[in-house]
């Protein structure tokens, strides 16, 4: 996994590079509203996909800014093609299917407050529908049906807990493929955000255990607003940070703050081969400098507030020209509002 990314310009035109040595390249940007994060996330799009790698965008409300020649997949018209149950499990010993059973049980009810006894209905009813999955259009009718055949007033209540779920038939046949060496835009828009957050966990779920299967892989998932997405040691995203390299799936992360993270999230987030700091919040300027170099505080306060629009401070694996950088940069792209991005639609 070795080969440069491209992370953006010095002032005097120097390119910006993740070194080759870098254990991974993930990105995490953060900063403030309208100082430039969107624009920057498609400036590195275009350069990921020149490098020939597939870009996959989860976009969680329809705001991602036009790249041109992107493949847009709009999960409520197109849907994605996209096998939820996995079959196999049944073959595997019975800890592991009970630990499937948990873990998918535990997904689907995880925006909803469920009971212990609610969650082991659903557990039970995964198995089921696992069994009979082949008797029906799709897995979510299959998991509806099972708790429907449990009949009680408890499983009809589980079915009322992820009934959105159930009904937004986003997994299904699709005309719609993820297309290699592009910009592929999967677009989650006119979805409430409980159920965007389960639909992205399912779908990076499976794509990356399609990453670890397939192996040789060349993707970068990216998620601009992440920070009400599920995150935890068992989320996907933070596995993606964590493992991601062994199977050449990375992460390009951002967010208006890291306040509200969990530490645990946020050793995660460092784990990210470059961190991007746009402007802060006043309010955060001063324990993300001591973050970014403790060293060098008061004059890392006084950058961080006069970066400008499009401007970050960039701390971690980078080079420049070949040569390791080891000191906080700042890092810009050159931006004519001619070549900025435009909204979708
Ligand atoms: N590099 C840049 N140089 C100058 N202006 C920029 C730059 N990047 C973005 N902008 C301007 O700032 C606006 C907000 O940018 P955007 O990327 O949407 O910010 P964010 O995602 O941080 O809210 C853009 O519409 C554009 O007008
Ligand atoms: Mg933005």
């Amino acid at each position: 996994m070795s080969g440069t990314r491209y992370v953006g310009n010095l002032q005097n035109g120097d390119r910006v590079k993740i070194s080759s040595d870098s254990p991974n390249k993930s990105i995490v940007i953060s900063g403030i509203s309208g100082t430039g994060k969107s624009q920057r996330i498609c400036d590195l799009e275009k350069n990921i996909i020149a490098e020939g790698s597939t870009v996959i965008v989860l976009d969680l409300d329809g705001s991602h800014y036009n790249v041109g020649n992107e493949n847009i997949i709009s999960a409520r018209e197109d849907g994605i093609a996209l096998n939820f149950l996995d079959v196999k499990i049944l073959n595997k010993p019975s800890d592991e299917i009970s630990e499937y059973q948990a873990e998918i049980a535990n997904l689907l009810l995880s925006v909803t407050k469920a009971g212990d006894r609610q969650r082991a209905l659903l557990r039970d009813t995964i198995l089921w529908a696992l069994k009979h999955k082949n008797n029906f259009e799709n897995d979510f009718s299959a998991i509806e049906t099972g708790l429907e055949e449990i009949g009680t007033e408890k499983a009809l209540g589980v079915r009322d807990k992820i009934w959105p779920l159930l009904k937004c038939r986003v997994f299904r046949e699709s005309k719609k493929t993820i297309q290699k060496g592009k910009v592929n835009v999967i677009s989650f828009e006119s979805f409430d955000t409980d159920l965007t957050k389960v639909l992205v966990e399912i779908f990076l779920k499976n794509l990356w255990k399609e990453a670890r299967r397939m192996k040789e892989n060349k993707i970068t998932v990216v998620i601009d607003e992440f920070q009400n997405l599920i995150l935890g040691r068992k989320s996907s995203i933070e596995q993606i940070l964590r493992e991601g390299r062994k199977y050449g799936i990375d992460i390009l992360l951002a967010t208006q703050t890291l306040a509200t993270f969990s530490k645990a999230t946020l050793v995660a987030l460092n784990q990210a081969a470059v961190r991007l700091y746009f402007r802060p919040a006043v309010s955060e300027t001063k324990m993300l400098a001591q973050q970014i170099d403790g060293t060098n505080v008061e004059r890392l306060i006084l950058t961080l507030k006069h970066l400008k629009v499009g401007e970050s401070v960039a701390i971690g694996d980078l080079e420049i020209a070949g040569k390791h950088i080891e000191r906080p940069i700042v890092v810009r792209t050159d931006y004519r509002k001619k070549n900025g991005y435009d909204i979708r639609r």
